[in-house]
């Protein structure tokens, strides 16, 4: 009887957080819409030689943290995505886009990108996670590097005892 009222318990918590992930995406799309359209463009591929497709690469629907960093501090420089090198550069879209500087509007809009264009990331970000990332990035002016993406480094890690 107790297994089973943890059971139905589970089952609930699981259907919530996909609720939950499909009401922040249909917001996302919106800002999705005002914020990465121009360069990602509506089917989410990109333009070929210039702007990289959000579609299954490992920076869109990977690490939770490191995609918040993406969407506030954008990237410089030359980046290898599925094989193709793009170099045009991703200006720092807190900078540009002010809807960024709310942490709900970021969570939605990485949401819908990680469950549209055949993506399908089952785990929402909150806004209160990406008012974590924000606020351990405060300090930083620049946009990130491939090298420092490749080797990005797990929170706390740098804190860490050996
Ligand atoms: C002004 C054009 C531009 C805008 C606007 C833009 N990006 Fe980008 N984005 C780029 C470019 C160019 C790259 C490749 C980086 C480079 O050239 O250095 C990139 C790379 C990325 C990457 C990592 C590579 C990949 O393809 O997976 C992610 C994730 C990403 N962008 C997400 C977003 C999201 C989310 C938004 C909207 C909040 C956005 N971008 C807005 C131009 C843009």
């Amino acid at each position: 009887m107790k297994l089973i009222t943890l059971l139905i318990a589970a089952v609930g918590t699981t259907a919530f957080a996909q609720d939950d992930i499909k009401a922040s995406a249909e917001r996302g799309k919106t800002v999705y819409l005002q914020s990465c359209l121009a360069c990602h463009q509506l089917t989410g591929l990109g333009i070929p030689g210039a702007f990289p497709p959000l579609v299954k690469t490992e920076y869109a629907i990977g690490d939770a943290r490191r995609v918040v960093a993406i969407a506030l501090k954008g990237i410089a420089g030359a980046i290898t995505i599925d094989g193709k090198l793009y170099a045009t550069g991703m200006p720092q879209p807190d900078l540009t886009f002010p809807i960024l500087k709310d942490d709900k509007n970021v969570a939605d809009v990485l949401n819908y990108v990680r469950t549209s264009f055949g993506n399908d990331v089952k785990e929402a970000i909150t806004p209160a996670f990406v008012a974590e990332v924000r606020k351990e990035f405060a300090e930083r002016k620049t946009q990130w590097t491939e090298a420092e993406l490749k080797s990005f480094p797990a929170k706390g890690a740098a804190t860490e005892t050996k």
